[in-house]
């Protein structure tokens, strides 16, 4: 490495793609993985160059220290194509700096900005073919990184693998989703991870959202740890509520991740003169506003959910259906968005790279 770049990265093109086995029409989500991978090793205190290479498995000790103790962090991204086939990502510089921020509290070493983004266009430009033309087709792709140390002594490894590896996409929920706000179990802790994209974060939320898919609910939306009363966020995304005209989204804190797609709908609803009110959200008001039909519409926002409209939401035992509307927030903003991500309009904010 010099002056923070890579000398080269190395490539090991696939000598046959997988693509003409993909049906585009058809991909559930993350099933299905493009013809490259990126590696890049952290050994002897240094970040290694980066090696794009045929996707394929990977090598580690029973012992590494990621299956023990979790230590990985991960993020999620777009790539969209527009008509001219051009490949464009949406606001990558805010994934990067959280990266970063989500190794910072799970001791691991920051990952360089140079080799991230060279990295990224070289697989990007190897595997372009898989990101399909058209709203609602998309290339996600994850960067991550894994603690890689042989040892199970609880402390940070001395050894990493970051990896990106990416997945054609269309919708991450094949059906309508309906969410229950939390009761029991919690999601996060003041002081705690859940700003952070920690492997964990999504792990430990597995067992109290089978419970409510039991129950009909596809998501849970996480309520504050102490007391049960604060709306925060779901599953896989941040969550809004528009209860009349008015929009309201809890603030990001400890607890709460600094969703992209989140801050993008607060700026085109401040752009709009769509009213917003960034504070904590009480169950009960939510529930009172659904009793007394004021509650429109509750929806999420994630890069792999994009904006997705809730259709109800269960509270105590008790289940409420949201209405169906001719001028729902959620299919405007999620127009807005996807205008911006597949160049069909002015990029006012510098949020197409
Ligand atoms: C994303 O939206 O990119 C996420 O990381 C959520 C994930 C659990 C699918």
């Amino acid at each position: 490495m010099k002056n923070g770049l890579p000398d080269a990265i190395d490539v090991v093109e696939a000598k046959t793609s997988k693509i003409d086995a993909v049906d585009f029409e058809n991909l559930v989500f993350g099933n299905v993985f493009t013809d490259h991978m990126m590696i890049c090793d952290y050994v002897n205190g240094e970040w290694q160059n980066p090696v794009i290479k045929p996707y394929g498995p990977i090598e580690l000790e029973p012992s590494a220290k990621v299956f023990h103790y979790g230590q990985a962090i991960f993020e999620g991204m777009k790539a969209f194509k527009d008509d001219q086939d051009q490949v464009w990502l949406f606001r990558p510089e805010d994934n990067f700096n959280r990266f970063n921020k989500s190794s910072v509290r799970l001791a691991i070493p920051e990952f360089p900005k140079e080799f991230f983004f060279e990295g990224l266009e070289t697989l990007l430009n190897l595997d372009r073919d898989w990101i399909k033309k058209g709203f609602g087709n998309s290339l996600y792709i994850r960067p991550f990184v894994i603690a890689t140390e042989s040892g199970v002594s609880a402390s940070p490894s001395k050894s990493y693998k970051f990896m990106i590896i990416c997945s054609p996409a269309k919708a991450y929920y094949s059906g309508e989703v309906r969410v229950v706000f939390a009761e029991k179990f919690s999601r996060a802790a003041d002081g705690g991870v859940g700003y952070a994209k920690a492997a964990g974060n999504y792990g430990a939320q597995f067992y109290p959202t089978n419970l409510a898919k039991e129950e009909g609910y596809q998501q849970i939306v996480w309520t504050d740890a102490n007391t049960h009363e604060y709306l925060e966020e779901a599953g896989t995304m941040n969550i809004f509520f528009r209860v009349g005209d008015k929009l309201l989204t809890a603030p990001t804190s400890d607890r709460i991740l600094d969703g992209v797609t989140r801050k993008s709908v607060i700026t085109l609803a401040e752009e709009h003169g769509i009213p917003v009110e960034v504070r904590r959200v009480k169950v009960q008001e939510i529930v009172e506003a659904a009793e007394k039909g004021e509650l429109k519409e509750i929806f999420g926002a994630g890069t792999a959910a994009t904006i997705n409209p809730v259709k109800g939401f269960g509270h105590q035992g008790k289940k409420f259906e949201l209405p169906e509307l001719e001028d729902s927030y959620a299919t405007f903003f999620k127009k807005e968005l996807m205008n911006i991500q597949y160049n069909k309009s002015e990029d006012k904010y510098g949020w197409r790279y």
